[in-house]
């Protein structure tokens, strides 16, 4: 088959469309011919060596995929041949064809064309885990999402409407605010003009925000936790503002506030599997309803991954881009 390979670390360039050797199902697993995989945030770090996959998973990139399957592992119950899945993966989503162990698989919803649904696994399962399992978003509360259009955001603020949460967003421009809004965002700050803690307390009278989803790590920690309510909970997903930052502990102690931080790949198979599942439960009929629904930028093809990395860095793009198969 042909993936998508990276014989030296380094920018857009790095990433060579090559012939591999076909992936082999172990037990549990079910191969899958792959109609489109997607780009993450994370898929550039690994490009650039900064972000290894964790031990035991393929050295090809790619965190999510959507296809058909063509061959069942021993020990598998429950898929057949033939279905049309997406998946959650450990790597592996830029090739042709990727081995998906079975609990990281979910069915096509029932309005989502089979390349769209490339865009769903890993923006659900990352949102469902901390704003919901770990965070327990309620409705009534409300609920900040730095970069809200970006394919975590544009999920996030959806799910959060859905259960009745307030949604405050930040992004970084007009066109991307105004996006946001028709997601349903209530709250809208441009972080580049704004300030979100003043922006978030003249919003709530003062009470700040109930659960805050955070990509940028190191740059906002200190910000954030003045901008939690009290019984707050902040959940960090992304170090895109660096790693080490300065914590004010009598500030959270006094909020009686929470922060959390967890990486959805590094997990153990039997808690992605137990994600997925939640997600199935939760989210897909959300998502069969038509009430939320993937936000697809661009499609590209594979080969040229390259070019989507360079719209990711460029933040050219609202929500997820796709990189089909041909
Ligand atoms: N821990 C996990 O398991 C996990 C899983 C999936 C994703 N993630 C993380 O979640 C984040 C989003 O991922 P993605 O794939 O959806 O990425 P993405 O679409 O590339 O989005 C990145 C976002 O960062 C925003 N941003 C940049 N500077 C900002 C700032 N100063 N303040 C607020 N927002 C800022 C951008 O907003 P503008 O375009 O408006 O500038 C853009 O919306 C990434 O950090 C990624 O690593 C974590």
């Amino acid at each position: 088959m042909y993936a998508i390979t990276i014989p030296e670390p380094g920018g857009p360039e790095a990433l060579v469309w090559a012939e591999v050797p076909d992936p082999v199902p172990g037990d549990g697993e079910v191969l899958v011919e792959v109609a489109a995989g997607a780009v993450n945030r994370a898929d550039l770090l690994q490009r650039q060596g900064l972000y290894n996959p964790p031990p035991g998973a393929t050295a090809i990139p790619g965190l999510e995929c959507a296809g058909r399957i063509v061959a069942l592992g021993a020990g598998v119950s429950g898929w057949s041949v033939g279905d049309e899945v997406c998946a959650l993966l450990s790597g592996g989503g830029y090739a042709e064809k990727v081995a998906v162990p079975a609990g990281q698989l979910l069915p096509v919803p029932e309005n989502t064309d089979l390349v769209t649904a490339a865009a769903l696994p890993e923006v659900t399962a990352t949102v469902w885990s901390n704003v919901f399992m770990i965070a327990h978003l309620r409705p009534g509360e409300t609920f900040l999402v730095h970069g809200g259009s970006s394919g975590i955001g544009t999920m996030a603020i959806q799910l959060a409407k859905a259960i009745g949460a307030r949604v405050a967003v930040t992004a970084g421009s007009k066109e991307k605010l105004d996006y946001c809004a028709e997601l349903g965002a209530d709250i809208l700050i441009n972080y580049r003009e704004q300030d979100f803690v003043e922006e978030i307390k003249r919003a709530t009278d003062g009470a700040g925000a109930d659960v805050i989803l955070d990509n940028m790590g190191a740059k906002y920690l200190d910000r954030n936790v003045q901008t939690l309510a009290t019984n707050g909970r902040l959940a960090i997903i992304g170090m895109q503002g660096g790693i080490q930052g300065e914590l004010n502990i009598a500030m959270l102690l006094n909020k009686r506030g929470a922060i959390t931080a967890t990486s959805l790949r590094a997990r153990p198979l039997s808690e992605k599997a137990a994600i997925v599942a939640a997600v199935r439960e939760h989210i897909w009929p959300l998502i069969d309803s038509g009430r939320v629904r993937p936000i697809v930028d661009r499609k590209l093809p594979m080969s040229d991954a390259a070019q989507a990395h360079r719209v990711l860095e460029e933040s050219g793009h609202i929500g997820k881009v796709l990189l089909t198969v041909e």
